[in-house]
C-alpha cells in the first residue's frame, strides 16, 4: 500500500493502542511483518506545554519505518504550532485519532467526538496537511451515536481535505467495542473515495484477515489480535511460522529491556503476558501468578521455567 510517497512491505498493520503498542511491542509486530505501525495516541496540547510524560510516547524503534505518530487534539491552532515546533520531526507520516470513545478524551471534543463537528475536523486535517508537509492520514469510526452512520460524508471529507489514506473501524462511539463489525461498511467506503482505505476492527485470525480483504481495502489493521500474537502479521503477509508463544514472549521481553526499565516491565507486559499463555497448559493457573507477580523475574519465572 502506498501512503504519499511511502510504499508498506506489507498490507498488514498493527493498530495503535494507547497502555499497549509501546516502542518495544511496535518493535516486535516489525519484526514479525506489520507493514506499519503507529505511536500510541499523543496529546497534541500536551507536546504543546512541552509534557515529559508526553514525549515519552514519542519513541521510535529503528524498525520503523516509515514512522507514524498518532495525534489528538481539537484545536487547529494548537496543532499548526507542534507542528511548526520542530518535535515531530522524526516522523514520516501524521495520523489524526478522530475515532478514539473514551469518555475523558471524548468530552474535552477529542477523539471521536470530532465525528459530531465534521467542519472542525476538517480544518485539522486541512492544518496538518498544511504545516506538516508530509502526508497525513485519519482514522475514524463510524459515527457518535448508536445509529450514527457519517461514514461516507467523513470518509470523502477526508479525502477532500487531503489526507493520504483514511483507516476505518466501522463501529459508533455509542458501541465501544460491543457487537459485530459490519465488513459491508469498509467496501461502502472503498467505493466513494479515491485514496487507499485501511480496513479495522475483530480480526484475530488469517480467515478473518481474508475476509476483511474481500471488501477491497488497502490494509487491515490489526489491535487486540495482535497482543500475545505478533506472529498474526507474519501469517498474513504468508509467512509460516515455527515458533511458539512463548519464545515470541521471550523475544517481547528482552526487547522492552534495551527500551524500558524493570519497573515499567513489570506493570506493562503482563497484559501481554496473559495473551502469550493464552492455550498453554495450566493458562488459568499462569494468569492467576502473572497478575500477582511483583517482579520481571517474576513474571519470566512463570512464562518460562515452569512447566
Ligand atoms: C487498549 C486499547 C487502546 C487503544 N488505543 C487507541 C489509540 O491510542 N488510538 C487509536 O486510534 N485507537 C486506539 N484503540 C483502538 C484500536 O486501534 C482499534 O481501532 C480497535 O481496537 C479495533 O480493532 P481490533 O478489533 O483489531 O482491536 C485502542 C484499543 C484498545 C483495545
Amino acid at each position: 500500500m502506498k501512503i504519499g510517497k511511502f510504499e508498506t512491505k506489507t498490507d498488514v498493520f498493527l493498530a495503535p493502542m494507547a497502555g499497549v503498542t509501546d516502542v518495544a511491542f511496535r518493535e516486535l509486530c516489525r519484526q514479525y511483518g506489520a507493514g506499519l505501525t503507529t505511536t500510541e495516541m499523543v496529546s497534541v496540547k500536551g507536546l504543546y506545554y512541552n509534557s515529559k510524560n508526553t514525549k515519552k510516547l514519542l519513541q521510535l524503534s529503528p524498525l520503523e519505518s516509515p514512522s507514524i505518530v498518532q495525534l489528538f487534539g481539537h484545536e487547529p491552532k494548537v496543532f499548526e504550532e507542534v507542528l511548526n515546533s520542530g518535535v515531530l520531526d522524526n516522523f514520516d507520516i501524521i495520523d489524526i485519532n478522530m475515532g478514539c470513545p473514551a469518555p475523558k478524551i471524548v468530552k474535552n471534543g477529542d477523539g471521536s467526538a470530532l465525528l459530531k463537528n465534521i467542519e472542525l475536523a476538517r480544518q485539522i486535517i486541512e492544518t496538518c496537511v498544511k504545516f506538516g508537509n508530509r502526508p497525513v492520514t485519519v482514522k475514524f469510526r463510524k459515527g457518535f451515536g448508536e445509529n450514527d452512520d457519517v461514514l461516507i460524508p467523513f470518509a470523502k471529507m477526508c479525502e477532500e481535505a487531503g489526507a493520504s489514506a483514511i483507516t476505518i473501524h466501522p463501529r459508533t462511539t455509542f458501541q465501544g467495542y460491543s457487537g459485530k463489525i459490519d465488513l459491508e461498511d469498509i467496501a461502502k467506503v472503498k467505493r466513494a473515495v479515491n485514496i487507499p482505505v485501511v480496513g479495522n476492527g475483530d480480526v484475530r485470525t488469517y480467515e478473518d484477515f481474508l475476509e476483511m480483504k474481500k471488501t477491497g481495502c488497502d490494509g487491515v489493521l490489526i489491535g487486540r489480535g495482535a497482543v500475545g500474537y505478533p506472529e498474526i502479521f507474519s501469517i498474513c503477509a504468508g509467512d509460516i511460522l515455527k515458533k511458539n508463544s512463548i519464545e515470541i514472549a521471550k523475544e517481547h521481553i528482552d526487547i522492552m529491556k534495551k527500551y524500558f526499565d524493570k519497573d515499567y516491565i513489570q506493570k506493562n507486559f503482563k497484559r501481554h503476558a496473559f495473551g502469550y499463555v493464552d492455550g498453554e497448559c495450566g493458562a488459568v493457573e499462569k494468569r492467576k501468578k502473572i497478575a500477582l507477580a511483583k517482579s520481571v523475574e517474576e513474571i519470566e519465572q512463570i512464562l518460562f521455567d515452569e512447566k
